[in-house]
């Protein structure tokens, strides 16, 4: 049965409704981490902030007596005492923290179906980030063993989600990718990235949700396994990822780190609260750090998922406006690590191309990552199927005041006249070429030397002037070039 259904597409990402047997929710959803052991925000509070559904660890549980017992006779939503859609997870996370489990596969898999967990998830093995091949290898096949194990088990309605393993081994982050389709889940975790994220290798990071993405079909829903930073959600979401969960929000508050959607900043160093939420209205950063302990991290806590819980909105907005990759072309100036993580998506072109959708309101620049969305190779394409006007010269500028049958803007290259009004070219608000990068001057003239070589039986002069001409060099034979203003 296909429970995750898709109405709003931006960037690959979506907006989507995932059925559980407790209820529809809407993704992108972030799933905040609930420690059944220890009552730091209540569970029945996260609601109020945003939250559809909860995450809460099925093997924690299943070893203290009194909630395993609990559990056991009300069900996991007892325990956590809402009556909201619940994940469970397997106690996959300790095996990577402790290296080992008292547990069985077959075991958590039966007690998180017995206390009535909605989406379920098998004791994948995370192998950690540049393991050797030959551990990753055997680890990922431990993790299918038990992913299989999984499926043959009756789970009633409840989703079983499949953990995609690898390590930073792309061929095995692709085949894992390609074994638990064949299986068939209800969600497909990325697992194993935590270590990646500490350590802000979102390179890796992104490269791995990529070669994922490009296995998994477009209608699974995928689950970032551990990412809870708001600094991510953008950029995850722009490639595909559907749910996220958060324990971030309370480990930061533990160490005093306040969350932003541009970065972690440390309590000591805010004179003043960047943020409107209830409690950086009601208190000065001053104040919270008078405060004793325990009431402090509470606070803190309250104001990371607040603006967790923003960004999911924001972003959700984004899509509905088409204009995600303008969000994500902000966030990543967040951090230097994102910027070049992000810009990888040029060399996965093919794959934005199938799924953001071709037609929008507006494109507005924000750098040269923005030359490398579909809209742009998209238009490169494009440009190739026009019909040239019966002519022995066609004219080609640089400057829009020339009367010409095609004008060359920066990114797009050739525009034909009857395409200047008309998305993207012509909605695109670009800084003059003058102003620009030089690198979307050149991606604007590798797109007029295709167009060259295509019509390669026909007659061209390049109206051209200003810093065009440093870039209109070792054209192809049928051009040349003129200067506009000799
Ligand atoms: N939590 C964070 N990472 C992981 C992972 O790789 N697997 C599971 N099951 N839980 C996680
Ligand atoms: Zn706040």
């Amino acid at each position: 049965m296909q429970r995750f259904e898709i109405s709003d597409k931006d960037a690959m990402g979506r907006i989507g409704r995932l059925e559980t047997p407790h209820g529809k929710i809407e993704t992108p959803a972030l799933m905040p981490v609930i420690n059944p052991n220890i009552e730091f925000i209540p569970a029945k509070d996260m609601k109020k902030f945003g939250a559809e559904i909860l995450i809460t660890n099925a093997y924690i549980i299943y070893r203290t007596p009194e909630l395993r017992e609990k559990a056991i006779k009300k069900g996991v939503h007892g325990v956590l005492e809402v009556d909201i859609p619940v994940m469970t997870d397997s106690g996959s996370y300790q095996l990577m923290v402790y290296g080992d489990v008292e547990i069985s596969n077959e075991e958590i898999l039966k007690f998180q179906i017995d206390i009535g967990s909605d989406i379920i998830v098998p004791l994948d093995v995370p192998t950690p980030p540049d393991a050797d091949y030959g551990t990753a290898l055997s680890d990922l096949e431990v993790t299918l063993q038990r992913e299989r194990e999984a499926l043959k088990l009756e789970r009633g309605d409840r989703l079983l989600a499949l953990p995609i393993q690898g390590s930073t081994h792309m061929d095995l982050r692709r085949r894992c990718a390609e074994e638990v389709v064949k299986m068939g889940g209800d969600v497909y975790p990325i697992g194993g990235i935590v270590p990646l994220m500490d350590t802000y290798r979102f390179y890796n990071l992104v490269k791995i949700i990529l070669e994922v993405k490009s296995v998994l079909p477009s209608y699974a829903p995928v689950h970032l396994f551990g990412a809870g930073h708001p600094m991510v959600f953008a950029l995850a979401v722009a490639l595909g990822c559907d749910l996220f969960d958060s324990a971030a929000y309370a480990l930061y508050a533990k160490d005093d780190r306040y969350l932003t959607p541009h970065g972690t900043k440390k309590l000591e160093e805010l004179q003043y609260f960047p943020c409107s939420c209830p409690i950086c209205l009601e208190y000065t950063p001053e104040e919270l750090r008078r405060m004793d302990k325990d009431e402090r991290q509470r606070l803190i806590a309250e104001h990371n998922l607040w603006v967790s819980f923003e960004e999911i909105r924001r972003i959700k907005q984004a899509i509905k406006e088409d204009n995600l990759f303008e969000l994500v072309e902000c966030r990543i100036r967040s951090h230097p690590n994102l910027l070049f993580a992000w810009r990888q998506i040029r060399e996965y072109g093919w794959l934005l191309e199938q799924y953001d959708p071709s037609m929008k309101h507006s494109f507005l620049y924000s750098g040269v990552e923005s030359c490398y969305r579909p809209a742009v190779l998209r238009h490169h394409e494009r440009v190739l199927n026009v019909e040239l006007p019966d002519k022995d010269e066609i004219i080609i500028s640089t400057d829009e005041g020339v009367l010409a049958d095609f004008y060359l803007r920066p990114a797009f290259g050739v525009v034909p006249i009857e395409m200047l009004e008309s998305y993207p070219a012509g909605h695109a608000e670009i800084p003059p070429s003058e102003l620009l990068e030089d690198e979307a001057l050149e991606i604007a003239v590798q797109g007029l030397k295709r167009f060259l070589d295509h019509h390669s039986d026909r007659r061209f002069v390049i109206v051209a002037s200003g810093k065009w001409l440093e870039f209109l060099k070792d054209l192809p034979e049928n051009a040349v070039v003129k200067h506009d203003k000799p």
